[in-house]
């Protein structure tokens, strides 16, 4: 560690180890339910589940962007954060709002706007507390020494993830409408925005990592995520399908959509070739397998899974079935969760100067969760081909189609389980890390861990 406000990076990182396991929780109810065991529907019913599983994704990734952002800031601008106090102000208020947004979701029924069900009055803090972050963050490329391109797309990917927020804001009486703009949010998320901050924590951890100029790996990667950027700006038409929107869309989805497989493709080549070429600066080895694994099943995950229901003649079927389930794990993990599984790989030995990284827990806890998750998506993907042939080639009674799948449920869940595990190895081996420090002479200045730092679990 470098700078000493960088340690404030930690907290992020744990409160979103946190967020994370409570996000697990919900996904087992869930499986549960799927099960035909909805033992828990009168305190929780499935939807109620359902909106904090993945809104807990949302806030845990983001509580990880903003983790990553406070460790690699610094280290860009050369320069501590500007005014640190105001960053532990703004990660308290961020779990003091998503603590009561969970619970809210308990006692009322918000939900019905898939990822956006937090009420308005919330939405207005979660303003609030994202203009601090980011005017933390600005202040401190404004006066840091100099303004790399990596620190410029992070700052730029976080500053349209909160204006894109606002459309989600905008009330409407009309279906159609309210559809058409929370797409704005929710696709142009994690088909755009979000995959700048995700370029820049990969150009980052792959310029420490394989130790390759900054040059050459800024070039092409800004090159490549612009690609997957703006082929996904009019790839949102495939969320307009038969929803009310004009017909247009269902060539301009289609065809836009269908390109953005290509620039995931490209973004995998790219940081693969670029580990084979460069040495290994630097030993975390763990580290580098998140690295590489993010953009190799982010590809996976988004680009070909995403491709194999965006065309209209498929999604006219699939929509809004198990095979979207299927896909959008797959995605979020590949592309969103293992980044920031990455960042926190690489940042822990750094900030405390303890080589844990080495363990056997850090090994398992990759494999494991991923393994894991293949698995969880070959479920789903079972469970949704044949609820899209019962339920809508032959046109079987909803609920027996739904009854008819509780088999594969528990497939689910086993994977689930394995996944779980695979975190369960992974938080562990956090949490034995311990405290961040500054002490140069366990050589956590920067550079590598110490050789002789401890390698037993505490
Ligand atoms: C990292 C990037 C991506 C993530 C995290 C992601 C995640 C998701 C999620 C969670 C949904 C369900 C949304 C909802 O119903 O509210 C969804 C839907 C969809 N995604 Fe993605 N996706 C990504 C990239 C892609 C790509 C590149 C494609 C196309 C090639 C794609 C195609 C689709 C389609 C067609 C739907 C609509 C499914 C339906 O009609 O039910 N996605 N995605
Ligand atoms: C213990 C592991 C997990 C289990 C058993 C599980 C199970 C489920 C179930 C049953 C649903 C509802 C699907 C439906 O509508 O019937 C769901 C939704 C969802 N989960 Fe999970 N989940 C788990 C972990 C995760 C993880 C790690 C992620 C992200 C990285 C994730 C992301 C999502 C998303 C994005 C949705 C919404 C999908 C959509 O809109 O179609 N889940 N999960
Ligand atoms: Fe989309």
């Amino acid at each position: 560690m470098k700078y000493e406000t960088q340690k404030i990076a930690y907290w992020f990182f744990a409160a979103c180890m946190l967020l994370f396991s409570l996000q697990l929780i919900y996904g087992f109810i869930l499986g549960f339910d799927r099960m035909g065991f909805d033992v828990l529907h009168d305190f929780i019913p499935f939807n109620t589940a359902r909106a904090v599983h993945t809104n807990l994704l949302v806030v845990w990734l983001l509580t990880g962007f903003m983790g990553s952002a406070y460790y690699i800031i610094p280290e860009e601008s050369e320069r501590e954060i500007w005014m640190p106090k105001l960053a532990w102000i703004q990660l308290i208020s961020l779990l003091v709002v998503g603590v009561i947004a969970v619970i809210g979701y308990h006692f009322n029924h918000w939900e019905g706007r898939k990822f956006l069900e937090i009420p308005r009055e919330l939405d207005y803090l979660v303003v609030v507390n994202v203009l601090t972050f980011l005017l933390i963050i600005f202040m401190t490329i404004w006066k840091g020494k100099r303004k790399t391109t990596t620190a410029m797309v992070l700052f730029f990917g976080l500053l349209m993830s909160a204006l894109l927020y606002l459309p989600g804001m905008i009330d409407f009486d009309n279906v159609t409408f309210d559809s058409f703009f929370r797409w704005w949010v929710v696709h142009l998320w994690v088909e755009g925005v979000w995959e700048l901050i995700m370029g820049a924590i990969l150009s980052f951890l792959l310029i420490k990592l394989t130790g390759i100029d900054r040059e050459v790996i800024e070039k092409w990667l800004y090159v490549i995520v612009g690609f997957t950027f703006l082929s996904g700006i009019l790839g949102t038409g495939h969320h307009y399908y038969y929803t009310g929107a004009p017909r247009y869309w269902l060539m301009v989805g289609g065809v836009f959509s269908a390109l953005e497989p290509l620039a995931f493709l490209g973004m995998a080549m790219y940081a693969l070739s670029m580990a084979r070429r460069g040495g290994r600066k630097n030993p975390n080895g763990i580290a580098l397998k998140w690295t590489l694994g993010c953009a190799i099943m982010s590809f996976v995950g988004a680009g070909f899974l995403g491709f194999a229901h965006t065309l209209p003649g498929v999604n006219m079927w699939t929509h809004g079935t198990l095979v979207t389930a299927m896909h959008g794990h797959m995605a979020f993990w590949g592309a969103y969760a293992m980044i920031v599984l990455a960042m926190i790989s690489y940042a822990l030995p750094e900030m405390t100067g303890r080589a844990m990284h080495k363990h056997w827990m850090a090994e398992w806890g990759f494999w494991l969760s991923n393994i894991g998750m293949i698995a969880m998506t070959g479920a789903f993907g079972v469970m949704g081909v044949a609820q899209v042939y019962m339920e809508r080639k032959s046109g079987m009674d909803f609920m027996v189609v739904q009854e008819s799948l509780e088999v594969h449920a528990l497939g689910l869940v086993c994977a689930g389980a394995l996944l779980t595990l695979g975190i369960v190895f992974f938080i562990r081996n956090f949490i034995s890390y311990g405290l961040p420090v500054m002490d140069e002479s366990k050589g956590a200045v920067g550079g590598n861990p110490a050789p002789a730092a401890p390698d037993k679990l505490l």
